[in-house]
């Protein structure tokens, strides 16, 4: 047996005939991560990148210890317009002396500081992001990139004119498990790929966004008035602080938290890098009934050029956030740190379902025609080119650090990063399509001549 064939799983035709075979032929494979390395060569001093982060939040702080981790990174400045995240910012970096502020503008002014990691509130992503592409610093955004549309283009056109180097923060286009569905993708070894279904299902309060206030929380401590500016005015709410998912002034709902996780790896692994043409969803708010502008449980049906998708999120029941795309000679899964792909048994095979419904002469002669068109092996020839195959990322793979390791890298080399400020609009584009249709009651389409959703 040759090396190429050791692999394939040799089959009995009875076996073959009676299908439902591949679950039982799975090879496991264990991905192996990449360096984290930033720049792939030894970090001298000249090549330290010297970072500021704003919003040192539930997201920003784990960029923050991420980024800490990686060679040739310090953090020498934080914003955050809690108080409390000055001290926690000065605990993660270990340094009590770490320069923090409530106004990042500061950290624009200083020249020592060449990039800035953003995890503000969605509705602060773009002014932040013109401002630090001005002030002539890279930047790494936490995703959804855009509050709205226009923010979207108004973030695309700051980094253009200032040439900046932009990272939208959708880890998992970094993650060594996308990359390995994305060779699969591209390989062919899923045939065509007309559809591609992902959900993102919770079944908690934390995961509904009902996270605990801090007990020091109050406009002593909160720059409250800050935080509203580009929102409606209205009294100190530690709800909306910091609970700000829950309401459209400041974020997107399912969609543009969760749903935008499921549209970047769509986009990364298929190759797309545009808005859909359409979108139509349904949903409603049936559990978690708190005030919150936004439905407890949305599905959104897109029209892309090539494929259709199918997204979930419902956040009332605990369901993990899968990724499986369909294709014509094998379905791929992605769950967590784990890919899943299973070929299509497209062996072929004399018709077996409305054959019965002829007359016997019919029937045999079909038969014998078939016969002399499909000459049958023998037993042992009978094969499967891949019998199912999962691979997995090691535990403590963190792709948190491969995507931030990509924009380091990046802001060295002037390459472009993975998700940069294009791609990173045009995945926003779907949750902001996904809302305009859930909330208007209609076919939202995209018109991209325009920018601008029509329904
Ligand atoms: N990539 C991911 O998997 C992931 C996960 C969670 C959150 N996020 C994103 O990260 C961002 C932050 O989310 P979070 O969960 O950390 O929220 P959070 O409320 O925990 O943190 C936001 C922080 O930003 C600060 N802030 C608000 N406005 C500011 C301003 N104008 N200047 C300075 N600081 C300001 C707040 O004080 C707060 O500390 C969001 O865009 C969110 O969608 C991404």
């Amino acid at each position: 047996m040759t090396d190429s064939l050791s692999r394939r799983k040799f089959l009995q035709t009875s076996a073959i005939v009676a299908g439902g075979l591949f679950s039982a032929n799975t090879t496991a494979i264990a991905l192996e991560p990449r360096t984290p390395s930033v720049s792939g060569r030894p970090v001298g001093a000249n090549d330290r990148l010297r970072v500021g982060i704003v919003g040192v939040g539930m997201e920003g702080s784990g960029v923050l210890s991420n980024a800490l981790t990686l060679p040739g990174v310090e953090c020498v400045g934080a914003a955050d317009l809690y108080d409390g995240r000055h001290t926690l910012a000065k605990q993660i970096t270990g340094n009590p002396g770490l320069q923090t502020t409530r106004n990042y503008k500061e950290l624009l002014d200083r020249k020592d500081i060449d990039c800035l990691l953003v995890a503000v509130p969605d509705f602060w992503h773009k002014q932040v992001v013109v401002d630090a592409c001005q002030a002539g610093k890279d930047v790494y955004c936490e995703k959804p990139m855009s509050h709205n549309v226009e923010d979207g283009f108004a973030m695309v056109e700051a980094a253009r004119k200032g040439n900046r180097i932009v990272q939208i923060g959708s880890q998992r286009v970094s993650s060594i498990v996308y990359e390995k569905a994305r060779q699969l993708y591209s390989s062919g070894a899923l045939g065509d790929v007309f559809y591609i279904e992902g959900s993102s299902d919770r079944n908690s309060a934390s995961g509904a966004w009902v996270y605990p206030i801090p007990p020091d929380a109050s406009e002593q401590t909160i720059d409250w008035n800050e935080f509203l500016v580009g929102a409606p005015k209205r009294p100190f709410d530690a709800a909306r602080f910091f609970r700000w998912r829950c309401f459209s002034d400041y974020g997107e709902g399912l969609a543009g938290d969760l749903f935008v996780h499921l549209l970047s790896g769509i986009y990364f692994i298929s190759g797309t890098n545009e808005a859909p043409k359409r979108a139509q969803s349904s949903g409603g708010l049936f559990r978690w009934k708190d005030g919150r502008d936004f439905p407890d449980l949305i599905e959104t049906l897109y029209d892309y050029p090539k494929f259709r998708v199918a997204l979930r999120c419902n956040l009332n029941n605990a369901g993990g956030e899968p990724i499986k795309f369909h294709g014509t000679k094998g379905t791929m899964e992605i769950n967590g740190q784990t890919l899943v792909f299973v070929p299509q048994d497209t062996t072929p095979r004399p018709e077996g379902y409305t054959l019965k419904s002829w007359p016997a002469r019919l029937r045999k002669e079909y038969m014998a025609q078939w016969d002399a068109e499909h000459p049958q092996p023998g037993p042992l020839d009978y094969q499967v080119d891949a019998a199912a195959e999962t691979f997995t990322a090691p535990q403590g793979y963190s792709d948190v650090s491969a995507h931030e390791a990509n924009f380091f890298n990046a802001v060295r080399t002037r390459k472009p990063t993975v998700e940069n400020e294009v791609f990173g609009n045009h995945a926003a584009i779907g949750c902001h399509l996904a809302n305009y249709a859930y909330f208007k009651n209609t076919i939202a389409t995209w018109d991209a001549d325009a920018k601008m959703i029509r329904g």
